[in-house]
């Protein structure tokens, strides 16, 4: 008999009734076991709850390493709603936990939510005279899936919707009949009221800054219904301060003390609600729950995983995930802009090809958008950008070890080729080009320079090195079959104080006579 699977649904704020009841009649119907935990008060209660646990359904329950610690069986977080902050998907995916929003399930909730409080800041039912949000500029700061609802609302008010996302897909923006601006100084100069749909990471953590607030009109409304942490709070309070009819609502509390201090000195202007608001009502509860509910069944009763945010490999399989993100890395300084991408994984990572291309395209994309990619949103990238990956089958007559290799096209199809492996626990690249170069992947900048051979030319290489005030000493050199180009690659080390930017370093090798090409990679 198969083991039953058991889901948890550990609410701190509980579902509405119908919504949690729905969830678990899915679940149930499917063969799964389900237990609930709503309302709980300590993590402790929910670390209790631990025991045979295979998935977990949350809201904004905080899910650390401690209770992914206590529960020894669990493969699967859903998190019913749109962000995943509140978990740890990174230690997750060391663990083989998979972690899944339920995107989208909410969006309307929170987008209503946000013309509830323009309204009530622009409007308030006090018996005075307010305005109206016709013809006033809206900013939408954000155009994801509940973005895209506030555009579609702020057209039928009337609202003149411009719109600011550093991903846009302008196409999309048109549809809505938006005006897109280039910069988040645009967005907020020209908008009256200003909606937050961003969510909270390291990059946009404490973005919303003073600089950026004081560029909206004195009576300008900011609307937050993301995360309060997006938010620079000293700098909001010191525009709140210095402008006397500026607004601020939102439904995600700031710290105790900068709440202390809008409660004493603000409360007219400023709007908080007592809990966190954006998905509660009984529809979004329902259409998120009962989504959750789906995506655990899809899980454990048929390994289908829709929207996992990280990627957990089994054991011995995930050094290759980091392995094949490096390899994109490489590929992206060597390669340029990728136009097709062919990928050959061996032996028992043929299983494994999809998740392993993720990687490969997260390597390929991170550097550029300055933000972490999910496996699946490099996925999402590569479409987007039409570049193909296709999975070759490995050559049954050449025996392989478990490595990979990589055929990277660029935009006029010239190909690259690289390959890489898990030697003794090192990651190293097998092959660039046509070198049979081992390279070892640690988190080091490196210089890579291929050249015309000829006599001591290596060497004038690791002067040009020594000059700039690097050590040359770790490195490796490398012929071609033909013995008629090499490669010589430098690790950068600085001796002291470096007189030159490696990157300055690197013009300078390639002034050299009978070098072809050099490279500065960072791998850090
Ligand atoms: C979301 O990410 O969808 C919202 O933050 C909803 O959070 P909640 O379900 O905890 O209210």
């Amino acid at each position: 008999m198969l083991l039953e699977k058991t889901v948890l649904i550990a609410t701190e704020k509980p579902f509405s009734e119908d919504a949690r009841n729905a969830a678990v009649k899915a679940m149930e119907e499917s063969g799964l076991k389900v237990r609930i935990l709503e309302g709980y008060k300590s993590q402790q209660e929910l670390l209790a709850a631990a025991d045979g646990v295979h998935a977990l359904i949350v809201r904004s329950d905080i899910i650390d390493q401690k209770v992914m610690d206590a529960f020894p069986n669990l493969e699967l977080i859903v998190r019913a709603g749109a962000g995943w902050d509140n978990i740890n998907h990174i230690y997750a995916e060391q663990k083989g936990i998979v972690v899944e929003p339920t995107p989208g399930q909410n969006s309307n909730a929170v987008a209503e939510l946000a013309y509830e409080m323009m309204l009530m800041s622009i409007r308030p039912l006090n018996g005075k005279k307010g305005n109206e949000l016709k013809g006033k500029r809206l900013g939408i700061h954000g155009f994801g899936n509940v973005g895209q609802i506030v555009a579609r609302l702020g057209v039928a008010f009337g609202m003149d919707v411009r719109v600011y996302d550093r991903f846009l897909d302008e196409r999309k923006a048109k549809e809505y009949g938006v005006t897109v601006v280039t910069s988040t100084e645009d967005l907020y100069k020209n908008s009256d009221i200003v909606s937050v749909h961003i969510p909270s990471n390291n990059e946009t953590n404490k973005s919303i800054s003073y600089e950026l607030l004081k560029l909206m009109p004195a009576n300008g409304i900011l609307v937050n219904t993301a995360r309060a942490e997006v938010i620079n709070e000293e700098g909001l309070l010191k525009v709140l301060k210095e402008r006397p009819q500026f607004k601020y609502a939102t439904d995600i509390a700031p710290t105790a003390e900068t709440k202390a201090v809008m409660e004493k000195e603000f409360k007219d202007r400023t709007i908080i609600t007592p809990k966190k608001q954006g998905a509660e009502t009984d529809e979004a509860n329902y259409n998120a729950a009962v989504a959750a509910a789906h995506q655990c069944c899809d899980f454990l009763n048929n390994g289908i995983v829709l929207y996992a945010v990280n990627n957990p490999l089994p054991n011995g399989i995930r050094a290759y995930a980091v392995l094949a993100q490096a390899l994109g890395r490489f590929n992206k300084v060597i390669g340029g802009a990728p136009g097709k991408i062919e990928l050959t994984c061996h032996r028992d990572l043929a299983k494994y090809k999809e998740q392993i291309g993720q990687y490969v395209l997260k390597g390929l994309f991170e550097e550029d958008l300055g933000r972490e990619l999910t496996p699946t949103s490099a996925r999402e990238s590569a479409k987007e950008r039409g570049i193909e990956v296709i999975y070759r089958n490995p050559d049954p007559r050449v025996l392989h070890n478990l490595s990979l290799d990589i055929t990277y096209f660029d935009q006029s199809g010239k190909p690259y080729e690289i390959s890489g492996r898990v030697d003794n626990g090192e990651l190293q690249i097998t092959r660039i080009g046509e070198f049979k170069q081992i390279i070892p992947i640690r988190p080091l900048e490196c210089v890579l320079t291929e050249y015309a051979e000829q006599a001591g030319m290596a060497d004038r290489i690791g002067n040009v090195f020594t000059q700039g005030g690097y050590n040359k000493a770790n490195g490796g050199f490398r012929q071609n079959n033909q013995r008629d180009k090499a490669m010589v690659f430098f690790q950068v080390e600085p001796v002291g104080t470096p007189v030159k930017e490696v990157k300055a370093v690197v013009q300078d090798i390639l002034k050299l006579p009978g070098v072809l090409n050099s490279y500065y990679v960072n791998m850090k």
